[in-house]
């Protein structure tokens, strides 16, 4: 395997899955904070104590630690998001809040102090509470100014600090969840579809603001877009479960192509005709999302579904937020999710085959449940050998569609140190190279400790991906 030089090797986070300090500083709510149960499950009035994110694994107070680690494995970019409510409290105030502006400073000089290159994500699943509850979240077209009021704010601060910037989390989720991905208060069972695509449309425009006033401000930086991606097959080769899948996959392609290509494409269109749904425009929005497309695609990618035409001849497939039926091919992971590394292959190619500009890899992982254990000589730790299968299996695949000639910018595995998951706000649901001892309980001392897969991607980043 040869992995291009510079390949940006790291891990990656998000804020309201590990900052914890949900409250301090005067940070505001979001909607983070009244979903204890994760991306499917109710959300509260208040926070309440049996929410793992309130405390999350404290990163907010030991971020110190955590990022001497983080170099310790040799990480050359580490991606973290800001949490809008630490800067914009209530999201619609005139003035930022400087202290959450500080934790960031600081934060970003720590991992700079080690040479590691932040790599921010400007909204991940979070928006102030107070915007979802009295605008309804994207849905209303002011929140395209107050999101223009959070990234100058962010871009002016951090501008010198951090180079590349994602302006969503997984946008296309939206369509799945659009509480926590677009702060969406109606009630998905009583959104209509006409609402959720002009919420779509509202942060399309935004993102396109967000890179046209970013490469204003920051000339040389590097705006992307990020996807959810998860590849979706045609369970047979029946043309009607060929067309089934296509139609599946436009839904997500649709983002990507409205980041890079800067237009509605036809097939939305079509599907808007079909729906009756009419996108309310404003003057100066068509140019903006035309003008300003991204430089780079970023995605997630954990599994791939796959489609039929008569979906009830198959097993529902269980997925990160978005469904299909399930492959017979493929094992699943203890939550259900098929483990498929070729599927990353597949999707690196179709995506430069489409769009034809850099991809990064900002999240791909095995959640799993760990056990910690003591080894002869005192020292705990976790014997991960299946989530190194899992992420070698992976990372060959990567090289492979290298080899095919795909411009790949880097690889930042997802919850590099264990925290709390999105779907279901578990921390049993591990991820990272580092172990932290806090249950769903929430006893635990909060002491970090290093997996068995520590040395491994230590080792894979030093001989840049040679040794697998
Ligand atoms: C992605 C999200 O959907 O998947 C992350 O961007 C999330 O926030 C990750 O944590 C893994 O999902 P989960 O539910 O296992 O945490």
């Amino acid at each position: 395997m040869k992995f291009p030089d510079g390949f940006l090797w790291g891990g990656a986070v998000a804020a309201n899955q590990c900052e914890g300090a949900y409250n301090e500083d005067g940070k505001g709510l979001s909607t983070q904070d009244v979903t204890p149960r994760g991306i499917k499950g109710p959300v509260t009035k208040e926070p309440t104590s049996d929410n793992m994110k309130l405390v999350g694994i404290d990163f907010y107070h030991r971020y110190k630690e955590d990022i001497k680690l983080f170099a310790e494995m040799g990480f050359k970019v580490f991606r973290t998001s800001i949490a809008w409510s630490r800067i914009f409290p209530n999201g619609d105030e005139k003035e930022p809040n400087e202290k959450g502006l500080q934790f960031y400073d600081d934060l970003f000089d720590e991992l700079l102090k080690y040479g590691i290159e932040p790599l921010v994500t400007i909204s991940h699943y979070e928006t102030p509470l107070n915007l979802s509850v009295q605008y309804d979240g994207w849905i209303n077209r002011d929140m395209i100014s107050f999101y223009e009021r959070y990234v100058r704010t962010i871009f002016k601060r951090f501008g010198g600090k951090v180079k590349y910037w994602l302006t969503f989390n997984e946008i296309n989720s939206v369509l799945h969840e659009p509480f926590l991905s677009g702060g969406i208060y109606t009630d998905k069972s009583r959104l209509k579809k006409r609402d959720l695509y002009q919420a779509i449309h509202h942060e399309l425009v935004a993102s396109a603001l967000a890179t046209k006033i970013g490469h204003e401000m920051m000339p040389g930086c590097k705006i992307g877009c990020m996807i959810l991606s998860m590849p979706i097959y045609a369970l047979t080769s029946n043309p009607d479960d060929v067309i089934a899948a296509m139609k599946s996959d436009h839904m997500n392609t649709f983002f990507g192509d409205m980041h890079v290509r800067g237009q509605y494409p036809g097939y939305m269109k079509r599907y808007f005709r079909e729906n009756n749904i009419q996108i309310q425009m404003e003057d100066g929005d068509e140019e903006l999302l035309r003008d300003h497309t991204v430089d780079f695609v970023s995605f997630s990618y954990y599994m791939s579904i796959c489609e039929a035409a008569d979906r009830s001849v198959a097993q529902a497939g269980e997925g990160n937020l978005m469904g299909g039926v399930t492959n017979p091919y493929l094992k699943q992971s203890e939550w259900g999710w098929a483990i498929d590394p070729q599927g990353l292959r597949y999707v690196l190619n179709q995506f430069y085959d489409r769009w034809q500009k850099p991809l990064f890899i900002v999240e791909n992982g095995l959640g799993a449940i760990d056990e910690l254990v003591t080894q002869p000589d005192g020292t705990k730790t976790v014997l991960d050998d299946y989530r190194i299968n899992y992420l070698r299996d992976h990372l060959i695949q990567v090289g492979e569609a290298i080899e095919d000639g795909v411009p790949v910018m880097g690889y930042t595995s997802w919850g590099c140190i264990d925290l709390v998951s999105a779907s279901t706000a578990e921390l049993k649901k591990r991820y990272g190279f580092i172990y932290v001892d806090r249950n769903d309980d929430g006893t635990g001392t909060l002491k970090r400790y290093k997996k068995k897969s520590f040395d491994w991607y230590k080792n894979v980043i030093e001989s840049n991906g040679e040794n697998l």
